[in-house]
C-alpha cells in the first residue's frame, strides 16, 4: 500500500487564537492520526523572517506555536513535526530551484502584487519595504513540499497559488533536468469553518479581533464578553444567523448543541447568558490542553528536544532528495 504524503507549514508569527485552533490546528491535528497518510507538519521559520524582524518575537513565537500544537494533541511519533531551520537541505534546495524558476512568475504572486499595489496608492516606490525574501517567498515555500516529494498540500484559499508556483516549478525542472520531483496539489477544505472574530469579521490577528487559545480562563471569559452583539434585550428573539457568538459556538458544539442554543436564541436569550455558556462550552474544551500547554512553555529542553528528533529522523530523506538534485543540476563529486 503506498501512503500519500501530506505536508503543510505553518509560519511561526503572532500568538495562537481560537482562529487558527478551528480553521488550522484542530483538523490538520485531525488528518494527521489517519493511518493512510504519511503527515509532515512543520514550522516555517525561515518564513516568519520575511514578516517580522524582531528577534525576541520570533524566537517567542515559535516556541508558543511548537507548544500549542503539541498540547492540542499532535502525536510527533505519528506526524513528523520539525523546524525548517533545522533541515538545511531545504534552504539549499531553495536557491537550486531560485536558478530555474522564472522571475515573470514571481512577479503575479498575490502577496507581492498586493505589498506593491499598497506602494503605489501610498504614493511610494513600488519597491518600497519590500525584501527579496517576500518577491522569493513562494520559492522557498516550494523547496518546503518538495524535498519531501509530499503530494498533498492542505492550505487555506490564500495559499493556493504558491502550491501552484511549486508544482510549476518542480515541472519546469523535471522537464529540463529529468524526474525528479513530485508534483504537490493543493487541498483546501471547504468545511472547515472560517472563524468570526470579536468585531464580526474574519477572526485574524491583522485585524486585532482575536481571541488568544491559551490565556487564562479569566482572559478568555473577557474576550469573549467582547464579541459584538446587537443591542436586543433578553427575551427578545434573536437571529442565530448573524450572531458571531452563535457562530463560534457552532464551532465548539455537535448538532444537537446547535440546535438547542439554535432554540435558545428564538426564545430569546440574553447576550449575557449566550456568551457566558459559549465561554464555558470553549473553555471545556481547551482547559486539559491549557495545562499541557503550560508545561511546555516552562520546559524549553523537552520542546527543542522533540523537535530536534522530528529532524532527525527526516534528515536521511532530505539528504537524500538533494544529494539526487545536485546531481541533476551537475554538482558531482570530481572522482
Ligand atoms: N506560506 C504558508 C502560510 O503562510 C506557510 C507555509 C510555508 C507552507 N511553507 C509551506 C504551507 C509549505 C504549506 C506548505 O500559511
Amino acid at each position: 500500500m503506498s501512503t500519500t504524503r501530506v505536508l503543510t507549514g505553518i509560519t511561526t508569527t503572532g500568538t495562537p487564537h481560537l482562529g487558527n485552533y478551528v480553521g488550522a490546528i484542530r483538523p490538520a491535528i485531525a488528518a494527521s492520526q489517519d493511518p493512510a497518510v504519511e503527515a509532515y507538519l512543520f514550522l516555517a521559520d525561515y518564513h516568519a523572517l520575511i514578516k517580522n524582524q524582531n528577534p525576541e518575537e520570533v524566537a517567542q513565537s515559535s516556541r508558543e506555536i511548537a507548544a500549542t500544537w503539541l498540547a492540542l494533541g499532535l502525536d510527533p511519533h505519528q506526524a513528523y513535526f520539525y523546524r525548517q531551520s533545522d533541515i538545511p537541505e531545504i534552504t539549499e534546495l531553495s536557491w537550486v530551484l531560485t536558478c530555474s524558476a522564472a522571475k515573470g512568475l514571481m512577479n503575479r504572486a498575490h502577496a507581492y502584487k498586493a505589498a506593491v499595489q499598497a506602494n503605489e496608492t501610498a504614493g511610494d516606490d513600488p519597491d518600497f519595504g519590500i525584501t527579496m525574501g517576500l518577491f522569493s517567498y513562494p520559492i522557498l515555500m516550494a523547496a518546503d513540499i518538495l524535498i519531501f516529494n509530499a503530494h498533498k498540500v492542505p492550505v487555506g484559499r490564500d495559499q493556493i497559488q504558491h502550491v501552484e508556483m511549486a508544482r510549476d516549478i518542480a515541472q519546469r525542472f523535471n522537464h529540463h533536468y529529468g524526474e525528479t520531483f513530485t508534483l504537490p496539489e493543493a487541498v483546501v477544505d471547504d468545511h472547515v469553518a472560517v472563524l468570526q472574530g470579536l468585531d464580526g469579521r474574519k477572526m485574524s490577528k491583522s485585524y486585532g479581533n482575536t481571541i488568544p487559545l491559551f490565556g487564562t480562563p479569566k482572559q478568555l471569559q473577557k474576550s469573549i464578553n467582547k464579541i459584538k452583539t446587537n443591542l436586543l434585550e433578553p427575551g427578545e428573539p434573536k437571529d442565530p444567523e448573524d450572531s458571531t457568538v452563535f457562530q463560534v459556538w457552532c464551532a465548539f458544539a455537535d448538532a444537537s448543541e446547535r440546535d438547542r442554543m439554535a432554540q435558545a436564541f428564538a426564545e430569546g436569550i440574553g447576550w449575557g447568558e449566550a456568551k457566558k455558556q459559549l465561554f464555558e462550552r470553549v473553555n471545556d474544551e481547551l482547559a486539559p490542553a491549557r495545562g499541557e500547554y503550560d508545561r511546555l512553555m516552562a520546559d524549553p529542553a523537552e520542546l527543542e528536544g522533540i523537535l530536534q528528533s522530528g529532524a532527525d529522523r527526516l534528515r536521511s530523506k532530505s539528504a537524500a532528495l538533494l544529494e539526487k538534485v545536485r546531481h541533476a543540476v551537475g554538482l558531482r563529486a570530481y572522482r
